[in-house]
């Protein structure tokens, strides 16, 4: 993919995303947030990127699946109020089906579409499979590191922002126990990615969050978390009960031993 051609998409983004506003402060916040996400995602998109043996026309691509990778988020809370996907419908099919209605992928070849439709496809999905192409694994790979790396820093900045200010569609519809299910404790201090089925309270939601840094693939997003400290951040807000402890452990020595690998790719 060409300079011009990502050029041409971003300045589509902002055309697109101007035309979504709420009738509230509190419901613009939604709208707000993603637009941000997606700029931010963005940023750490290229920083990965540029962490890889990527050509210029790799770097452009992946630079495009990041702006694209949530559009369909704002047609889901115009039409369902929420961004829980549960409840409404799988948001990154949703973006799929903006961009092909939107027209934005024609000015691509062939190869290029596909990719980008894949991988904004397969961001949210719960394990990618193993039989994508390398070259296609790789930049859904990508997509999904950038989308859990920001989405940390959104979820750290909901909860510690005072409740009046807080983007209301952020934490779904769950009960504020102040308590982990002891379910999701026992899937993180085990090692595993929490499946949102699991989903009892916001805590577990924040659990959910922190288990997603077993689901990374590349050392540069490794070092990312370690630097920007999400995983001790997240762990603060966590509740003090017991498995609470066990379960942070269990991703930071994860985390710890895979940002101390060398090696590109994953
Ligand atoms: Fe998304």
């Amino acid at each position: 993919m060409h300079q011009q051609q990502l050029t041409e998409i971003s300045a589509w983004f902002q055309r697109f995303v101007a035309t979504f506003r709420a009738g509230s402060p509190a419901g613009q916040r939604n709208y707000d947030l993603k637009v941000e996400h997606t700029l931010r995602v963005c940023e750490i998109m290229e920083r990965l990127s540029a962490s890889l043996d990527h050509s210029p026309e790799e770097r452009s691509l992946a630079s495009a699946i990041a702006i694209c990778h949530d559009v369909g988020r704002f047609p889901q809370y115009r039409d369902f109020g929420t961004f829980n996907d549960a409840t409404s419908t799988n948001h990154a099919a949703l973006s799929v089906q903006t961009l092909i209605n939107e027209g934005v992928l024609a000015v691509l070849d062939d190869d290029s579409r596909g990719l980008l439709v894949q991988s904004v496809a397969l961001h949210n999905a719960f394990v990618l499979q193993g039989d994508l192409p390398p070259h296609a694994r790789r930049f859904a790979l990508l997509i999904r590191d950038a989308d859990k790396l920001d989405i940390w820093r959104v979820m750290i900045e909901y909860c510690t922002a005072p409740r009046e200010e807080r983007a209301s569609a952020v934490i779904w519809e769950l009960p504020d126990t102040g308590s982990c299910s002891d379910r999701a404790l026992e899937e993180v201090a085990a090692g595993r990615m929490l499946n949102r089925s699991l989903l009892k309270t916001v805590d577990d939601f924040k659990l959910l969050q922190l288990s997603w840094a077993f689901d990374l693939n590349f050392s540069e997003s490794f070092r990312m978390v370690l630097e920007r400290g999400y995983l001790e951040t997240l762990a603060d807000l966590l509740p003090d009960q017991p498995g609470c402890r066990e379960a942070v452990a269990a991703v930071r020595d994860h985390v710890r031993s895979r940002g101390a690998k060398q090696g590109r790719r994953p």
